[in-house]
């Protein structure tokens, strides 16, 4: 996006808004960034416990990020919610994200069950999106957890939203994502239907790997 001096100014200036109206927001990422590390560890445990037990890596690769304080104001303007650090802590529950691309669909459920098992992590949310794919096609299984993050003073308990999802899945995703944000048109309803099917085409490849990988072992 081209960025005329005007426009540049319009962003500085609300950049500077938007540090202070979520005043404190340096320290609340510091909480979500440890939280993000320590689900990271707990995945990678996992993975590696597979690959030294099975010879199978069922984590593909990770990605996390935070969510940046722009996106935390606009979301709650969005939402028509107070904009704060308090009332992001309140509100939000994806300003920590971790998305876990798996090789096989039974990879994204075991990684899943494993990690919900564990005793520090409580589950707030979960929306099956491969069983239950959305109208578009968007397939992948999200998680809304909990875990504590142990500060100096105080323990405290930290959401964090992981997506768990197939290369396939992943494949169609962010494709899908480039579009929609890249197109200046709404996707037309054609499209949309192609779309569609080429999330179901990989979820049947999905399917099929996931068998050959079977019978290879
Ligand atoms: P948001 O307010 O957008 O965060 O939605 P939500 O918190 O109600 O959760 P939802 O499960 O709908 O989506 C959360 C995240 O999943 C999004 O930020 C995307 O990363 C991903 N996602 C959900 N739907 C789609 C989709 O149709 N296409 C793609 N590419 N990603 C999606
Ligand atoms: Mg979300």
């Amino acid at each position: 996006m081209e960025l005329d001096n005007t426009s540049i100014l319009h962003r500085l200036l609300e950049d500077e808004e938007i540090r202070h109206q979520l005043d404190g927001y340096l320290q609340m990422q510091h909480v979500y960034s440890a939280a993000i590390q320590e689900v990271k560890t707990k995945l990678q445990i996992l993975d590696e416990e597979f690959q030294s037990r099975y010879d199978h890596n069922p984590i593909h690769h990770m990605e996390s990020r935070l969510k940046s304080p722009r996106s935390v104001v606009e979301k709650l303007r969005r939402r028509n919610e107070e904009v704060s650090s308090d009332s992001a802590r309140r509100n939000l529950t994806d300003i920590a994200g971790i998305r876990v691309v798996c090789c096989y669909i039974e990879d994204v459920y075991r990684i899943a069950e494993l990690l919900l098992h564990q005793d520090d992590v409580t589950l707030i949310r979960k929306s099956d999106y491969i069983k239950n794919p959305k109208e578009n096609g968007y397939r992948s299984l999200h998680l809304v957890i909990q875990i504590p993050v142990y500060l100096a003073s105080r323990t405290e308990r930290v959401p964090v939203e992981v997506q768990l999802r197939t290369e396939g899945m992943d494949f169609w995703a962010s494709l899908e994502h480039q579009m929609r944000y890249k197109s200046s048109r709404p996707v037309s309803a054609d499209l949309q239907k192609q779309l569609r099917e080429c999330a179901e085409q990989l979820a049947e490849i999905d399917v099929k790997m996931q068998k050959i990988y079977k019978h290879l072992q």
